[in-house]
């Protein structure tokens, strides 16, 4: 029957993770709006979107995406004053604490094809359990993989550190729309 816009079941938060470029906005717009982009620009702050999903009952996720937007390291080239240093630390982890804040699922996303970006999951991964509750539902995602000539980070290599962390696992590419709905999907399925 009908129902209305803003009627649903359940909301349900889902925050995406990751290094800068690793395609987390493409991923958000991919399931949310099945939109693509090659020259998406870096995000400054905190990006959101929704989707509206019915299964036996309406489903409403709210999907984000955030960036290191805010420098929290003293640049070496240029400088800013101690005080200035501090306030930007104190809005950073305020931001950082909203961000997390009631998500009930997370996409800790890399880029398979450069190995920066995996070495760094582990501190995300931190990051995370620092702010969320324990029964977080976290996927670990390898973006990109229609790049098949470039990966430098393999499956098995992806696979074993989530079996390790007790994450879930997927490789996606939100170029081709890969496993994009798959991995909502499953996230949304171990939270419900
Ligand atoms: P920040 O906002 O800086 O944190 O980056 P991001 O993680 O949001 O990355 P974004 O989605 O902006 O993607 C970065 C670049 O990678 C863009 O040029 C995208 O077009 C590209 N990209 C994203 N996903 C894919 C993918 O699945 N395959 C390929 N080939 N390129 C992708
Ligand atoms: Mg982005």
């Amino acid at each position: 029957g009908y129902r209305a816009e803003d009627d649903y079941d359940y909301l349900f938060k889902v925050v995406l993770i990751g290094d800068s470029g690793v395609g987390k906005s493409n991923l958000l717009s991919r399931f949310t709006r099945n939109e693509f982009s090659l020259e998406s620009k870096s995000t400054i702050g905190v990006e959101f979107a929704t989707k509206s999903l019915t299964v036996d009952s309406k489903i409403v996720v709210s999907v984000l995406a955030m960036t290191k937007g805010l420098n929290i390291s003293r640049p070496v080239d240029k400088p800013c004053s101690t005080v200035e240093f501090y306030r930007k630390k104190k809005v950073y982890r305020a931001i950082t604490s909203a961000y997390y804040r009631g998500a009930v699922g997370a996409l800790l996303v890399y880029d398979v094809t450069r190995h920066s970006t995996f070495e760094n999951v582990e501190r995300w991964l931190k990051e995370l359990r620092d702010h969320t509750d324990p029964n977080i539902v976290v996927m670990l995602v390898g973006n990109k993989s229609d790049l098949r000539h470039l990966v430098a980070v393999s499956t098995e290599d992806g696979k074993s550190f989530a079996e390790k962390e007790s994450l879930y696992y997927m490789e996606t590419s939100a170029l081709e729309s890969t496993n994009v709905d798959n991995a909502f999907a499953e996230v949304l399925t171990q939270i419900y």
